[in-house]
């Protein structure tokens, strides 16, 4: 039988869900109505909010960042109470150091910027859940993620001085370690370090989907971490590619990553989707600088409602899969979900 017949016998038009009988609009009506049967709901427990510590006295502003700063130690405090004030979970800090060298000490520094933050942070707000980004380019002086030989990153030579960082980073007392540096193998050095140095319960949380974006760009003014020399392509992944990304979670989870990103978010929801629902594990998505820089920039020139743009921008990378994000409107977002 066609469907034409199906639907000519009455009440079966119903069950086939045709208009008019059914009628989508009926439940938008109302904000009620709206709220009732929405499927995504943002709430501020699924932010982490990314800050930049650096050395000086002072907070600075980020030029391309409007609204964000590199933090002085001495500020983390009032900032951390607002942001658990807000119902914020976590935090992920980014060290900005005054000195920089080819082999990135200051990320394995015991008293490295990252490192003190974390001590003044779980100061004064021990529940907040401290996650520290391990890697190396902002520590470098050449800007790349790892030991450079021979003009390229040096995968393997690298592993040490990551296993390093993270074992400094729980050795200061963050809740969680999240290697961002692409480098292969990366998650088995860290664990394996980890765990021989008694941080057994410390969580690696791996950039695992983590794409060669232009949108880093405002992160890299921020943290003075734009390489001097090449770029990031031959660690980071080629943004064409799908199906290369449950490759690399898989590979992450195997080598024990508790919880895995994705990033950058907005661009890349199909892969936030994909690696959703082909793991377990939980998965964070990155709303990173460039996707920050584009709603804050066009909203200060009112060709965009803020406030609109980002909490749909959010509520979309929700939708896809995350079960958290990463996001510089951790904030201001949390403010507004709560406002009524
Ligand atoms: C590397 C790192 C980067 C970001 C987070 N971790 C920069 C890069 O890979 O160049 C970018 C985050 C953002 O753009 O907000 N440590």
């Amino acid at each position: 039988m066609g469907r034409k017949g199906i639907l000519a016998e009455p009440g079966v038009e119903r069950a086939a869900g045709t208009f008019p009988a059914v009628r989508l609009r009926r439940l938008r009506a109302s904000e009620g109505l709206r709220s009732l049967i929405r499927e995504t709901r943002l709430t501020p427990d699924r932010f982490v909010y990314p800050i930049f510590v650096h050395e000086l006295e002072e907070d600075v502003g980020i030029e391309s960042m409007p609204g964000q700063s590199r933090i002085a130690i001495s500020s983390l405090p009032r900032l951390v109470r607002r942001v658990h004030g807000l119902g914020i979970p976590a935090v992920i800090l980014f060290g900005v150091p005054l000195m920089k060298d080819d082999v990135g000490s200051g990320a394995y520094d015991p008293h490295g910027v990252v490192q003190r933050a974390v001590a003044t942070i779980k100061d004064v707000e021990p529940d907040l859940v401290v996650i520290a980004d391990t890697c190396l380019d902002e520590y470098t002086s050449h800007g790349h993620c790892g030991l450079v030989r021979d003009g390229d990153v040096d995968n393997d030579a690298t592993l040490d001085l990551l296993a390093r960082a993270a074992v400094s980073q729980a050795e200061a007392g963050v809740d969680l370690v999240a290697p961002s540096d692409m480098m292969d193998g990366r998650v088995a050095a860290i664990r394996r370090a980890l765990d021989e140095t008694g941080h057994s319960s410390v969580p690696i949380m791996s950039y695992a989907a983590k794409y060669a974006s232009a949108f880093y760009g405002p992160f890299r003014e921020a943290a003075a971490s734009r390489p001097q020399f090449g770029d990031r392509r031959s660690y980071q992944m080629d943004p064409a590619n799908g199906r290369e990304a449950i490759r690399e979670v898989a590979q992450d989870v195997a080598e024990g990553a508790d919880a895995v990103l994705v990033k950058p978010a907005t661009p890349y929801l199909d892969v936030v989707r994909d690696v959703r629902t082909n793991f377990e594990v939980p998965v964070g998505a990155y709303q990173v600088s460039g996707e920050y820089a584009m709603i804050r920039g066009a909203a200060m020139r009112g060709w965009l409602d803020e406030r609109a743009a980002a909490l749909e921008s959010l509520t979309s990378i929700v939708r896809a899969g995350a079960d958290f994000v990463l996001t510089y409107f951790a904030l201001d977002a949390s403010e507004w979900l709560t406002e009524t």
